[in-house]
């Protein structure tokens, strides 16, 4: 449909695959990713998932985070610097950064 071509979308996300550190880890090697590596998935929609989800909020690839906070505090390997940023800002910062997220 030529309405949709060429159109600017926002997923939030590089779609890349990120080491991710030995917590999230589950040392299961799937073609060329190794066991610590995940896609970035599009945070796009994501405050959507409360109202979604039949399970309630679940978050990363084994929906081991019930909140935003706790998806950001698992963060490590190439995600760790945005973890450290997320606990060093203060209590308002937190607030407006989860209220943006779930305004995706
Ligand atoms: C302020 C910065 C960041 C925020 C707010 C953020 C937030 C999030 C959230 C909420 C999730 C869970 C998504 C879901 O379960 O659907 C997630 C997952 C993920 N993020 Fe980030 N992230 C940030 C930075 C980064 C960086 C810098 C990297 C890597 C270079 C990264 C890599 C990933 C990966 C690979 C996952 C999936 C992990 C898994 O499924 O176990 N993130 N992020």
């Amino acid at each position: 449909m030529a309405e949709l071509r060429n159109q600017t979308i926002h997923p939030y996300t590089d779609l890349l695959l990120h080491d991710m550190g030995p917590g999230l880890a589950d040392n299961l090697g799937e073609g060329n990713a190794t066991g610590a590596e995940w896609r970035t998935p599009p945070l796009w929609s994501i405050g959507l998932t409360p109202g979604v989800s039949r399970t309630g909020e679940a978050y990363l690839h084994d929906g081991r985070a019930r909140t935003l906070d706790e998806a950001i505090l698992w963060h490590d390997g190439e995600g760790a610097a945005s973890r450290e940023a997320f606990r060093a800002m203060s209590v308002s910062d937190r607030a407006a950064l989860i209220a943006f997220l779930k305004s995706l």
